[in-house]
């Protein structure tokens, strides 16, 4: 079916779109453990965006899972797909002149290299949540880890199935040594380039 699909070209390309918005776009791509403070700290940035004029979206883990990605699993197969599907997506809206920020577990480094494969490693930054599991645990604020433990959650990340840590992130946050706030501004500090003369 593929080799019959032919892509159109549409008139209004991304540069187009970057000049109406005056800022560049990419994806902030936020991984961790559950429990790490993924979402705390990109909704912490998104704020912070928006409040310098900034247009952007959030993807999160436990929203997509509950509408586009309602029927996928935690097995290997099924989070790799998961991390496929926000990819593109996420590719969509960076095209479309948005600074995306997507916090997702993302526990295998395959998968994280295929974002960056999909999205073009200019377009691509991540951020590993590096906040240790005992504190995740101790937290616990979904109540997942206690459940995981009891044995009530099968292919729990951190109890029983496995997070890669990434080897070479562009940025690295410990929330047990830092507050939100000295995170978004790690961030923003980081960021700041791609956000005035992206490509
Ligand atoms: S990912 O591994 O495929 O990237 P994703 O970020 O979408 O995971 O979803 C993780 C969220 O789903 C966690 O924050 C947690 O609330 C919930 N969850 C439920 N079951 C699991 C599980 N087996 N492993 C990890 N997270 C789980």
């Amino acid at each position: 079916m593929q080799e019959n699909v032919i892509p159109h070209n549409f008139s209004v390309d991304r540069e187009m779109r970057k000049s109406i918005k005056g800022h560049g776009s990419f994806l902030l791509w936020f991984t961790g453990l559950s429990g790490s403070g993924k979402s705390t700290i990109a909704n912490a940035v998104e704020k912070a965006l928006v409040d310098k004029g900034i247009h952007t979206y959030i993807l999160d883990g436990d929203n997509v899972r509950k509408g586009l990605n309602n029927n996928l699993t935690f097995s290997p197969e099924d989070r790799k797909e998961n991390i496929r599907r926000i990819a593109e997506v996420a590719n969509l809206m960076v095209d479309a002149g948005l600074v995306t920020l997507a916090a997702f577990v993302s526990p295998y480094e395959k998968d994280r290299e295929n974002i960056k494969n999909i999205l073009g490693a200019d377009n691509y930054v991540e951020i590993f949540v590096n906040t240790p599991i005992e504190e995740c645990e101790r937290r616990d604020v979904k109540g997942l880890y206690a459940k995981a433990r009891a044995g009530e959650i099968k292919d729990f990340t951190g109890v029983n199935a496995p997070y890669e840590a990434p080897q070479s992130p562009d940025v690295e946050i410990d929330t047990t040594k830092v507050t939100v706030e000295e995170s978004v501004a790690t961030i923003i500090a980081y960021i700041e380039n791609k956000l005035n003369t992206d490509e």
